[in-house]
């Protein structure tokens, strides 16, 4: 029996080493080390032996199915390794091949302008506050100034809606009286940026929806030289230190002085051209020192508190900047424009 013992262990050895894939390993094991597998078998023999023999027996026993677990783990190792790398190099990547293009996004180019002026008026201490799309009336008019015939809603043809009294902002002027508001009587400097809305023609140089960016100043001894000297520097800051700045008067409803601040052209460096009409100059935006009217709609003191206020289009300031003939293309959502910045 020692010897049947003997065989069956080179067999399964044998036929161990002649398995070549886990499945057949698998069956190999069942059928040998497994519940009903041959070790199993020859064990259930062992009472056939005469008592002498069955210590012997046994021991050897022990140490063949020791060895054939032992040999069954290392095949298993070796196999697997093998499937492994076959698997791998069937389904092998071509390393050499040149990569899929993933269609990479930007930000458009309004929102990469609005950031640059983020950027240059916080640097100055100006916080971001965000007022409303859409407003009433007195926010948007009357509390600036604007009372319901002045002829200077004429340039502002609103979008109304239903209710007489709410319309989309004209303006992001409107969201000043919100600022005072919510800090008198503590000084405020706000950048306030944001949609507006007009019923105007469409036209190359108009559009009925564009941004704007407001700011406003509100303190003590807030002076005209103080909004210059903010502007000018803003203006350097965003064209460059070489670009000149002028200071023209103008009229709003809601300041008073009122300016508006020309930068040298960008085509022609100041010299005319026909995109500044000659003049050298090309104007950015809106400004002037805070109407008491509107200091006291917002809650300040006029006897007490000065400020002032601007506001500028960043379609415009994108479009002197790079260029760009035609303020329609910023919401017309065409790639090969969007793209190109
Ligand atoms: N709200 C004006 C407009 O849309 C721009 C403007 C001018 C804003 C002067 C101001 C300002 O704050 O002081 O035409």
């Amino acid at each position: 029996m020692l010897e049947q013992l003997e065989q069956l262990y080179t067999d399964s050895l044998n036929a161990l080493q002649e398995a070549d894939g886990t499945a057949v390993l698998d069956t190999w094991y069942k059928d040998t080390l497994g519940r009903k597998g041959s070790i199993y078998l020859m064990t259930r023999q062992v009472g056939q032996l005469n008592k002498e023999e069955r210590p012997a027996f046994g021991q050897r026993i022990n140490v063949v199915k020791n060895e054939l677990e032992a040999a069954y783990q290392a095949r298993l190792s070796e196999l697997k390794a093998k499937e492994l790398e076959s698997q791998i190099a069937s389904s092998a990547i071509d390393v050499t091949l040149p990569g899929r293009p993933l269609p990479q996004g930007r930000l458009h180019v309004i929102t990469q302008t609005l950031r640059d002026i983020y950027r240059i008026f916080g640097d100055m201490g100006f916080q971001i506050y965000r007022s409303p799309d859409v407003e009433t009336d007195a926010f948007n008019f009357e509390l600036l100034n604007f009372p319901p015939h002045h002829p200077a809603r004429e340039m502002q043809d609103s979008f109304y809606t239903e209710n007489p009294d709410v319309i989309l902002r004209t303006h992001t002027s409107a969201g000043q009286i919100r600022a005072m508001r919510d800090y008198h009587p503590e000084p405020v400097r706000v950048i306030l940026p944001g949609m507006c809305y007009r019923n105007e023609q469409i036209t190359t140089r108009s559009s009925i929806q564009f941004t704007q960016v407001e700011g406003l100043a509100v303190g003590h001894n807030i002076s005209m030289a103080d909004l210059k000297g903010t502007l000018t520097e803003f203006a350097r800051r965003l064209f460059g230190s070489n670009r000149q700045t002028r200071f023209r008067a103008s009229y709003f409803p809601f300041t008073e002085p009122s300016a508006e601040m020309d930068v040298t052209c960008f085509l022609c460096d100041g010299k005319g051209c026909p995109v500044c009409k000659q003049t050298g100059w090309l104007e950015i935006l809106g400004s002037g020192m805070v109407h008491p009217t509107v200091l006291r709609n917002g809650g300040y003191d006029p006897e007490i508190y000065t400020g002032f206020a601007f506001g500028l289009g960043p379609e415009r300031i994108a479009m002197l900047k790079y260029g760009i003939d035609d303020i329609r293309q910023f919401w017309a959502n065409d790639l090969r424009f969007l793209q190109q910045f």
